[in-house]
């Protein structure tokens, strides 16, 4: 993994950031599309945020320390604890500030947080084969590939095959209480 980062901060998503979110995300249309569809107006931006009010998706917005500029999101979703002690990630850059390293160090902090605090065991991204910026984003964080899955989302109106990507928390590692003794 790479060593943690120090220009960038993980700030839960809240609903006051409604507004800032909105307006990155419609500046970033072409940057988004056709791998990512995030809400773009208030009213998608209060459906869609309903998503983390049980715990079970985490939203984060990456900001940038010296300017709290919103450099992109991620999301940690699915988390599914039991025998599975795992989650599924969620990520955009922001147009503005994207290609700079932002999204690689948040993710850094996003890892470290789900496997210190949340305590997962491990997490996975799935990946459109073309997606280029992407794979080479997660093979920078260390995730390995494990396979392809055949229309696994429905994305841009049609269900899109993926690759799998997916990091194990790394030793020495402290299971959260709700993981069976055996
Ligand atoms: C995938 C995505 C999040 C990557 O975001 P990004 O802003 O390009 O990510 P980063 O800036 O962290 O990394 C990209 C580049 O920054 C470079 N970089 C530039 N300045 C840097 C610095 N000071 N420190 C470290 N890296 C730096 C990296 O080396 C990398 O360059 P390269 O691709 O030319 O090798 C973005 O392309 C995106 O939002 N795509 C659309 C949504 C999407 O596909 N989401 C994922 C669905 S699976």
């Amino acid at each position: 993994m790479l060593k943690m980062p120090s220009r960038v901060e993980l700030h839960p998503l809240t609903r006051s950031d409604q507004d800032e979110f909105c307006t990155l995300v419609r500046a970033s249309s072409e940057l988004h599309r056709p791998w990512m569809q995030l809400p773009a107006n208030a009213e998608e931006f209060q459906a869609w945020m309903g998503r983390f009010d049980d715990g079970t998706n985490r939203g984060f917005l990456v900001r940038v320390r010296e300017t709290g500029a919103a450099a992109g999101m991620i999301n940690i979703n699915s988390i599914i604890r039991g025998r599975y002690q795992g989650a599924s990630l969620g990520y955009a850059a922001f147009a503005p500030s994207a290609g700079h390293g932002y999204m690689t160090e948040g993710l850094t902090t996003a890892l470290h947080h789900a496997f210190t605090e949340l305590r997962l065991h491990r997490l996975e991204a799935n990946i459109q084969p073309a997606n280029e910026a992407s794979l080479a984003l997660v093979q920078r964080l260390g995730f390995s590939y494990e396979g392809l899955s055949p229309a696994y989302l429905y994305i841009d109106g049609g269900w899109r095959d993926h690759e799998r990507w997916a990091i194990t928390a790394p030793g020495p590692w402290t299971p959260d209480p709700s993981l069976p003794e055996v």
